[in-house]
């Protein structure tokens, strides 16, 4: 019996794990309208999405990705309708008390990039606090991009920069700038992931994705699974990356 549509989606196939991309970042986009296609009210697609983020966390750490950065809520996502703004804060504190009670089990890097200032004391809390604890773990590190924006990152990094500035003399360098991102010590993506069929990147990580291999796909962030990753990795595995040389 032929039954192509029943077919099970082809596997990706396994990546080359000695040639990971050391950082991926992800752009978890799509949650409302998968829910939508399911006649859900657009938070149970963020509730979905943040179960996608877990998973694909774990699966990170598993294959030994170092570094995953994911955009969660961007400084234009405050447009949204009050409700939804609040149910997003809402799954963030399910999140980081879920993460507090299971550090010693996972033992996972926690670091939030953004404005944290607009958020609510308990948030603010909970953050410090997963921040302080999780940070001695030195497996993957997850980045969590909070009331972020890349320009917003940029603007702020340009009057720290200028504060600072005349005290040795020195003028400003790629790489003295930016020590003054929320992404200091962390390596530039290698690969940004954008789910959900949208081909912009929606002010994530401007400066830091300056050399980064983009890829895109239809499926939406809560349909995002191991499989998903793979068909990513291994497409960044057959990426050749001249950062403007020749080989
Ligand atoms: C991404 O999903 C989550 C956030 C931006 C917070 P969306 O909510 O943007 O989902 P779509 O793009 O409307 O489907
Ligand atoms: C980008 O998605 C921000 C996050 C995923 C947090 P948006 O849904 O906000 O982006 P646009 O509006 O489609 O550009
Ligand atoms: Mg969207």
């Amino acid at each position: 019996m032929s039954m192509g549509i029943f077919r099970r989606k082809k596997d990706a196939g396994q990546p080359d794990v000695s040639r990971l991309p050391c950082h991926i970042a992800i752009i978890m986009d799509g949650n409302g309208r998968w829910a939508k296609k399911r006649g859900l009210p657009r938070t149970a697609g963020h509730a979905a999405g943040a179960e996608t983020f877990r998973r694909i966390a774990t699966y990170c750490k598993e294959i030994g990705v170092r570094y995953l950065t994911v955009y969660a809520f961007s400084t234009e996502n405050w447009k949204r309708p009050p409700e939804e703004v609040a149910a997003i804060m809402k799954l963030l504190k399910k999140f980081l008390t879920e993460a507090l009670r299971d550090m010693e089990k996972n033992r996972v890097k926690v670091k939030f990039l953004g404005d944290l200032e607009p958020l609510s004391d308990e948030l603010k809390t909970l953050i410090a606090e997963t921040e302080k604890i999780s940070q001695k773990y030195n497996g993957v590190q997850v980045n969590l991009c909070v009331n972020y924006g890349g320009r917003d990152e940029i603007v702020r990094a340009v009057n720290a920069c200028m504060r600072d500035a005349g005290k040795d003399g020195a003028p400003v360098t790629e790489e003295s700038f930016s020590r003054y991102l929320y992404t200091d010590g962390i390596p530039d993506p290698d690969l940004i992931i954008r789910p959900s069929g949208e081909y912009r990147l929606s002010n994530f990580l401007m400066w830091q994705s300056a050399y980064s291999e983009l890829y895109f796909t239809d499926v939406l962030w809560p349909d995002f699974d191991k499989n998903e990753m793979n068909r990513a990795i291994c497409e960044y595995q057959t990426r050749d990356r001249r950062y403007g040389g020749i080989k």
